[in-house]
C-alpha cells in the first residue's frame, strides 16, 4: 500500500492500470433485470432472518429471534475521536505498538525519533498490524502477528515523500513489515511482551523462505539467484491470516504487486509485458512508490522478471520453532491474497478457503488429495490436492469450478501462478473485491467479507471479466460491502456445490431509505457500517466483523462514524456495535487467548497520536477484556 497521505493501494492501482471502461449494451440490460430480480428476493422478506435470502436457516431463526440475542453487551454509539471505545462493562489496553522492541538488544529503538534507525528495525515489532493468531505451546502464549505495510513517509522522515534514498532506507522498510512471533503473557497488570522470549522472532522481506508444491521450481519461478526456483527471500504485504489444524500460522501476501518496479521504461506508466501475468496482477515499471527496486536489485523487473512471481502466496510458519524455515505453498494459487480459512471434510481432506482482494476478481477453495490425521504426517496437506474458484448462480445456488489442465488449457504450474486467469478461463463469478473468509466451527458454513467495489456494473477486472450487477454482488458501484455467506451441499466443505445467501448488505438507511443502498434489513441506523473486511467466527458461533471504510461520517457514510468491530448473530442476522476504533485507522486481525478471556485486536494506521497523545500514530495490537473476568468470545 501507498502511504495514507496520498492514495489507497486501491486507488493507485486503478490510477496506474486503469480498467477498460466499454460495457456492451446487452450486458447492461442483462444486469438491471438480474439485479432487479434478485433484490426483490431479498427485500421481499421483512424480518433481519429473513433478509438471509433463500432461508437456509429458516427453522432455526425464529427459534434463535424467540430467545432473544446472544449480545452480553450494551451495543455502543459511532464515534468519531480519535481514541477505542468499548462497551460498558469492558476494559481495552495497549498490548504491543509498531516500534516496541522484541529484545532487550533493541530497548532504545525510538520511532519518534527520525523515524528511528535501520539498526535495530528487524529487532522490533513491526507496523500496521493485521492478520494474526494465537498459539498455546508449552504453557505459553505465542501470537503470530502480521505486519502489512509500511508508511514510508513516517519512516523516512527526512526523505522526500518517504522516498528511499539509499540502500538503508530500503533495508528498513523491509525489516518493519511481514511477520511478527512474539510471547506475551499476563500479570497483575495486564497483557505484555515477553522481552527476549526465545520464541520472539521477525520475518521479514529478506527472510529465507522454501517454495514447494505443484510449481515449485518451475521455470517461471527461477532467477539469477535461485536457479532452483525453490528459495526464496522474504515475504510480502501480509494482510490476512489462518491456522492449521497442526498448529502452524498461514500468512497471505496481498499487495505484493506494489514493491517491484523496473530500472527501465521507468517512464513509462503501461504494465510491462514481460509476461501476461504482468498486466493482471498489476505489476508495473514504477511500484507503489518503495522504490526497493533502485536499490535492491530483486525488485527490479528488468533484471529479475522471474521475481514477482516468487510472491502472492500463501507462507506458513511455525510458531513453536524460532529456527524454522517459512513455506510458501503453491499449491493454494498465486493471487492477492487476503486470508487462509482452513477447515477439515468429513473424510479428513483439508479444505482451506482464500479470497483474491482486487475488484471483480474471484473467491477460491483448495481441497487435499491426502487427509489429515492428528500426530500425522501433514506433507503436501496444502499443496497435492486442486483448487477451485466460485461461481454463484442467480438462484441461490453455487459451484467450485475445478482449476486444471482440462478445464483451463494451462499447465499445472502456470494454473497456480497465474491462478487469475485460470479463473477466468472456467468462468468463476468476478466478486467485490473478496476479503475474509471464517467458517462457523458450529455449522457447515463458511462467510466472506466483500468489502466494497466501485467498479461493480461499470467496468471489467484487468482481464477483461464483466462485472455484472447480481447474484452476491447485486449493487452497482457498491461502496458499502456485503457479506455472502454458503452452506456446502451435504454438511461437506470438499463437496464441490452449495447454496448461498447474503448474511448482510451493508448501507445507510438514513441516506438510502427504501433502495438497496440502504442496506438489509438487518441493518439500522444504529448499527450502520461500510466496507466489512476482517472476520472472524469466536467459539460461541457468533461472527465479529471489522471494517475497513470511509470514516468520513460525510454524505454517504453520515452517521458510520470511525471504522469499527461488530457482532452478528448468524441465527438471528442481527448485528451490534462492540468496538470502534481512533480516525483514521482500519480494525484488523481478531484472536483470543486460549481461556477465552481476552481478546486481542488489531488496530492499523490510526491517526492523530493515537495510543500515546504526542509523537507519531503508532499501529497496535491492544486486548480487550471483561471487567468481570468472563469469556469474551
Ligand atoms: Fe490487506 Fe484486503 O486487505
Ligand atoms: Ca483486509
Ligand atoms: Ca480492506
Ligand atoms: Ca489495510
Amino acid at each position: 500500500m501507498t502511504d495514507h497521505i496520498d492514495m489507497s493501494a486501491d486507488e493507485w492501482d486503478e490510477k496506474n492500470f486503469p480498467r477498460p471502461d466499454a460495457n456492451e449494451f446487452d450486458a447492461v440490460v442483462e444486469r438491471a433485470i438480474s439485479r432487479r430480480g434478485f433484490l426483490s428476493s431479498v427485500l421481499a422478506f421483512g424480518s433481519g432472518a429473513a433478509v438471509m435470502g433463500t432461508g437456509l436457516l429458516s427453522g432455526t431463526s425464529a427459534e434463535a429471534m424467540a430467545k432473544g440475542a446472544r449480545f452480553p453487551f450494551t451495543p455502543i454509539d459511532i464515534q468519531t475521536d480519535a481514541t477505542v471505545h468499548v462497551p460498558e462493562g469492558y476494559t481495552w489496553d495497549v498490548l504491543v505498538r509498531w516500534g516496541d522492541p522484541l529484545f532487550s538488544d533493541a530497548a532504545g529503538y525510538d520511532v519518534n525519533a527520525g523515524g528511528g534507525p535501520v539498526e535495530g528495525s528487524d529487532r522490533v515489532f513491526g507496523e500496521n498490524t493485521d492478520g494474526m493468531e494465537t498459539f498455546s505451546f508449552r504453557g505459553r502464549t505465542i501470537l503470530a502477528i502480521n505486519s502489512e505495510y509500511t508508511n514510508r513517509g513516517t519512516n523516512l522522515p527526512s526523505e522526500q515523500e518517504g522516498t528511499p534514498a539509499n540502500a538503508g532506507d530500503v533495508r528498513k522498510l523491509q525489516n518493519l513489515q511481514g511477520v511478527t512471533v512474539v510471547e506475551v503473557a499476563e500479570g497483575e497488570s495486564g497483557w505484555s511482551v515477553v522481552t527476549d522470549s526465545p520464541y520472539n522472532r521477525r520475518i521479514h522481506h529478506n527472510t529465507p523462505m522454501k517454495i514447494v508444491g505443484p510449481a515449485a521450481g518451475h521455470d517461471l519461478l527461477k532467477t539469477d539467484a535461485d536457479p532452483s526456483g525453490t528459495e526464496s527471500l522474504g515475504t510480502l504485504n501480509n494482510c490476512g491470516s489462518g491456522r492449521t489444524p497442526w498448529g502452524t500460522y498461514l500468512t497471505c501476501e496481498e499487495n505484493f504487486n506494489g514493491y517491484f518496479g523496473s530500472t527501465e521504461e521507468a517512464q513509462d506508466q503501461k504494465p510491462i509485458q514481460l509476461d501476461e501475468g504482468y498486466g493482471r496482477y498489476g505489476i508495473g515499471p514504477q511500484g507503489w512508490g518503495y522504490d526497493y527496486h533502485k536499490w535492491d536489485a530483486r525488485f527490479d523487473v528488468s533484471q529479475n522478471p522471474h521475481e514477482p512471481h516468487r510472491a502472492g502466496w500463501v507462507v506458513e510458519i511455525d510458531p513453536t520453532d524460532p529456527e524454522s524455515t517459512p513455506v510458501k505453498h503453491t499449491g493454494l494459487g498465486r493471487f492477492k491474497h487476503e486470508n487462509a480459512e482452513v477447515v477439515l471434510a468429513p473424510d479428513g481432506r483439508v479444505v482451506v478457503y482464500m479470497g483474491d482482494d482486487e475488484r471483480g476478481e474471484f473467491m477460491y477453495r483448495f481441497v487435499s488429495n491426502g487427509v489429515y490425521a492428528p500426530g500425522g504426517s501433514t506433507e503436501g496437506l496444502l499443496d497435492d490436492g486442486t483448487l477451485y474458484a466460485a461461481k454463484f448462480n442467480e438462484d441461490g445456488t453455487g459451484e467450485w469450478l475445478a482449476l486444471t489442465p482440462e478445464t483451463t488449457g494451462m499447465d499445472q504450474a502456470e494454473i497456480l501462478i497465474f491462478a487469475r486467469m485460470a479463473g477466468s478461463a472456467v468462468g468463476a463469478t468476478t466478486m467485490d473485491r473478496p476479503e475474509w473468509i471464517s467458517a462457523n466451527p458450529h455449522a457447515v458454513e463458511a462467510y466472506c467479507c466483500l468489502t466494497n467495489n466501485k467498479n461493480r456494473g461499470i467496468k471489467p477486472n484487468a482481464g477483461g471479466d464483466e462485472t455484472p450487477v447480481g447474484g452476491p454482488n447485486p449493487r452497482e458501484t457498491n461502496h458499502y460491502g456485503q457479506i455472502v455467506r454458503w452452506k456446502p451441499h451435504g454438511d461437506d466443505h470438499a463437496a464441490d456445490t452449495f447454496d448461498w445467501d447474503l448474511y448482510v448488505m451493508a448501507g445507510n438507511p438514513e441516506v438510502y431509505s427504501g433502495n438497496e443502498y440502504g442496506g438489509s434489513e438487518n441493518i439500522t441506523p444504529g448499527n450502520m457500517f461500510n466496507s466489512p473486511d476482517g472476520m472472524a467466527f469466536d467459539e460461541n458461533g457468533l461472527v465479529w466483523i471489522q471494517t475497513d471504510g470511509d470514516d468520513s461520517n460525510e454524505g454517504d457514510f453520515a452517521g458510520m462514524g470511525n471504522n469499527q468491530m461488530l457482532v452478528g448473530d448468524p441465527l438471528t442476522g442481527e448485528i451490534a456495535r462492540f468496538m470502534t476504533g481512533p480516525n483514521g485507522c482500519e480494525v484488523t486481525g481478531l484472536c483470543w487467548s486460549a481461556d477465552r478471556r481476552t481478546m486481542f485486536v488489531g488496530i492499523q494506521h490510526p491517526g492523530g497520536s493515537w495510543p500515546d497523545g504526542s509523537g507519531l500514530p503508532r499501529s497496535s495490537v491492544i486486548t480487550v477484556k471483561r471487567d468481570d473476568g468472563g469469556i469474551i468470545g
